[in-house]
């Protein structure tokens, strides 16, 4: 037995990949070659989906056939309306999208995972989020537009309105930055149930579940909170020196990765000026970033606190008038995109994962 071992498999490689790398060291994230700064800003939703899943981006035809087949998939299956319609009211929004995308399990999703698979999945969260929704408030849901591509669609099924263009922009940023991340939690469980050669939907599901856990998808909704009891930017340092005085956390700062600032914090934040003046609530934002980051390093010298993506997430979220409750589901589907993937790459060269485990219990006496 080896004796070395890492709680958590802290710092241990489990696989190669050539879909994302995050330099936590100098601040990048490459998405297949590509800054995924750079692709947040000038990029569709669709874009750099082909790019992860088939790691390239689509030229102007492989686009239109995309977005084609993207189109296609924006209505739910009648058995999946029923199941929406039944699951109680008190069930949180990631349980609701969980159990049905397990219920898409059919025939199409068997073994082995595909792009057109991926595309299935991914084309459906936005509906299971936005009738769900409807439902609850005993509204019919709204139709989808098929002039719109996935995120302002999504953005017009949520609230019944075309959307402005600032916003499918600050969406389609939010999610694109947020479609893929390493091997963080959600994307193992991924990885380790597609080893066992399970289907697409059983590890995809798999992976919900775990970003449905308060340590992984929760945050943004804790900065909102933050920024609400702040409320205003007088009393935005009296609150901070209260917190870090009281050894609390400050939500939207830190991380284990990245030890300088998070690139898509920096990118959040641009698109963020180009919504300023329409929500007071940013200003504010830019404010508590600054006043935060002044008294962490009085507070804290030398840990390396910056901004992390949570921060600004919680603020472009908001800006598009996105329900609190709402922030992980939205965080889900822009990651399925990243989980798909990553199932795929490792159908195309697997062995299933075996870990081992020190055992610690007792030895019967012989
Ligand atoms: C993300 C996070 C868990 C990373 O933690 P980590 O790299 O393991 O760092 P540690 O928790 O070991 O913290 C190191 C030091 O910095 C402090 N610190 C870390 N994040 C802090 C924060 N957001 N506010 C205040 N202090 C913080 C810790 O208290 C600790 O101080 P100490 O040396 O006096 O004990 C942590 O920064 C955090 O909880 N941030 C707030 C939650 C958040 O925004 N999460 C979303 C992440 S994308």
């Amino acid at each position: 037995m080896n004796e070395q071992w890492s709680r958590g498999l802290e710092g241990v490689i489990a696989t190669d990949t050539k879909i994302s790398l995050v330099d936590g060291q100098n601040g990048r994230l490459i998405y297949r070659g590509y800054e995924a700064n750079k692709l947040s800003l000038t990029s569709s939703f669709e874009e750099v989906c082909h790019l992860l899943w088939h790691g390239s981006l689509p030229d102007a035809d492989q686009l239109i056939k995309f977005n084609e087949k993207f189109k296609q998939h924006r209505t739910l299956p009648p058995h999946i309306i029923t199941i929406l319609k039944a699951l109680p009211a008190e069930m949180s929004m990631m349980s609701v999208i969980r159990t049905c995308v397990s219920a898409l399990e059919s025939p199409f999703f068997s073994w082995p995972p595909t792009v057109d698979q991926a595309i299935v999945v991914t084309a459906v969260i936005p509906v299971i989020i936005t009738s769900r929704a409807a439902y609850l408030k005993k509204e019919e849901p709204v139709k989808p537009d098929p002039s719109l591509n996935h995120i302002a669609n999504y953005l017009y099924m949520l609230h019944g309105k075309q959307p402005t263009d600032t916003h499918i922009k600050a969406l389609t940023a939010y999610s694109i930055l947020t479609m893929e991340h390493g091997m963080n939690a959600s994307t193992f469980t991924s990885r380790v149930i597609a080893s066992t050669e399970s289907d697409l939907i059983s590890s995809a599901a798999g992976a919900i579940g775990a970003m449905k856990g308060p340590l992984h998808g929760g945050a943004p909704s804790e900065v909102t909170q933050m920024l609400n009891e702040i409320e205003t930017k007088e009393k935005a340092e009296s609150w901070i020196k209260k917190k870090l005085e009281n050894h609390e956390k400050l939500m939207g700062f830190g991380h284990r990765v990245y030890k300088t600032t998070d690139p898509r914090s920096e990118a959040l934040k641009e698109m963020t000026k180009q919504l300023a003046g329409e929500d007071p609530w940013l200003d504010l934002a830019y404010y508590v970033e600054e006043t935060a980051l002044r008294l962490l390093d009085h507070y804290k010298p030398g840990r390396k606190l910056y901004t992390n993506v949570e921060f600004y997430a919680a603020a472009i979220l908001k800006a598009v008038d996105l329900p609190a409750e709402l922030f992980t589901p939205t965080f889900t589907a822009s990651r399925m995109v990243g989980w798909t993937a990553n199932i795929i790459e490792q159908s195309n060269n697997n062995r299933i994962f075996r870990p081992q485990s020190l055992y610690t219990g007792p030895v019967p006496f012989s």
